[in-house]
């Protein structure tokens, strides 16, 4: 690891892009419990954004009524903050890795509405209380958008317990705990078209009903062939023109044959050979080509730097990748900037290369387009 001991400006990702959005990454439970003590490395050297991949979701902060486990957390503060990173909260209010007391009395009978807002009230003061002022950016609700056509919200439990507002008042929860934290909406494939047309009107409703959310995640788990430069370009330009300002919050780019596009994370596929073709490496032309594709995404988020605040992978080394188990579990990915020996790869060095070609224009936002809503 013989970079990594160089002189910061010159070697390290989170320096290169300074002065034009924050570098993040996403730290692994493990990691949290100091078992993988070279990501946390590569981590504090390249990254400016630290997210917990896990660590802050409600069933591992509180597993049962009243039961917090603060300790993953609390890690992630202090590694952020020993390294001048900024923290970034996720997930506040989720379908997923919430328990089911949420929402249900212990013999599963539905709570009801007052019961169950009281609850995602209530774990909002205590989360965001704790950090106040310390977690400057929070995933407040995730992944609320449905994937179906026709249907405008996830069915999820919090919609049937709380009805529509449940979104609208976990933004006023957080506000009310942090009123300078920074409030995201998160959500996968609303750079598509679909989800993307539901994802502005959703967010005009809240606007409209002066709900305090600031910023459009797009998580951007992508892939070699898909999505399309124009979809995410078409995104970023949409929601910024709301006011809204735009991250990317989960960034990585799967080599493997894919037959799902998206991350609902209950989608499961049967492992077979032909979908795991790299098992002991990864071929130097793949690597190449990821790197290609890392640059232009890049080039892309570099035009639109006056919109986007923040850019955050997925993990920090292809051997901790949530890929490696979705949506087939046990195989062999390769969809980040570090390898298995926490090695920069070519998508490294594609990234580290571009910041000259921007460093000396301002880039105005020359494509957007504000009246595109009222078409
Ligand atoms: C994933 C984690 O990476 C996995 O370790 C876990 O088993 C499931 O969740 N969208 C999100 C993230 O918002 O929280 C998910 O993280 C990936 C999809």
């Amino acid at each position: 690891m013989s970079f990594l001991s160089q002189p910061p400006s010159l070697h390290y990702l989170r320096d290169a892009y300074q002065s034009k959005f924050l570098i993040g990454t996403a730290l692994s439970v493990r990691s949290l419990r100091g078992e993988d003590e070279g990501s946390t490395t590569v981590a504090q050297n390249h990254f400016n954004a630290f997210t917990a991949e896990n660590s802050m979701k409600p069933a591992l902060l509180q597993p049962s009524p009243g039961e917090f486990h603060w300790e993953e957390a609390d890690r992630l503060l202090d590694l952020a903050e020993s390294c001048g990173a900024v923290t970034v909260g996720h997930t506040l209010v989720w379908h997923e890795q919430t328990p089911r007391w949420f929402f249900e009395t212990p013999n599963g009978a539905p709570l009801n509405r007052e019961a169950a807002l009281n609850n995602m009230q209530t774990h909002i003061a205590a989360v965001v209380g704790r950090y106040r002022g310390r977690v400057k950016q929070w995933d407040v609700v995730n992944e609320a958008i449905s994937d179906e056509q026709g249907e405008e919200l996830r069915p999820s439990p919090w919609l049937q317990a709380v009805g529509e507002e449940f979104i609208a008042e976990a933004f006023r929860a957080a506000h009310k705990a942090d009123p300078e934290a920074v409030l995201i909406y998160n959500d996968y494939n609303i750079e598509l078209s679909g989800k993307r047309d539901k994802t502005l009107r959703l967010m005009k409703r809240l606007l409209d009903q002066e709900v305090p959310v600031h910023a459009v995640g797009i998580q951007g788990h992508w892939h070699l062939d898909y999505p399309a430069l124009e979809e995410i370009e078409c995104a970023i330009e949409l929601f910024a023109s709301l006011g809204l300002r735009v991250m990317i919050t989960e960034l990585d780019i799967g080599v493997l044959p894919a037959q799902y596009q998206g991350a609902n994370i209950q989608s499961r596929q049967t492992l077979t050979p032909e979908m795991n073709p790299y098992t002991e490496v990864l071929p130097e032309a793949v690597a190449q080509q990821q790197a290609e594709r890392y640059e232009q995404i890049f080039q892309l988020f570099l035009r639109y730097q006056t919109v986007i605040d923040r850019v955050s992978f997925w993990g920090v080394h292809d051997g901790i990748s949530w890929l490696n188990h979705f949506p087939i579990w046990g195989r062999t990915d390769y969809p980040l900037l570090f390898d298995r020996a926490y090695q920069p790869k070519p998508a490294f060095h594609a990234l580290m290369g571009l910041e000259d070609s921007f460093s000396h224009s301002s880039t105005p936002l020359t494509t957007m387009a504000p009246t595109v809503l009222a078409t």
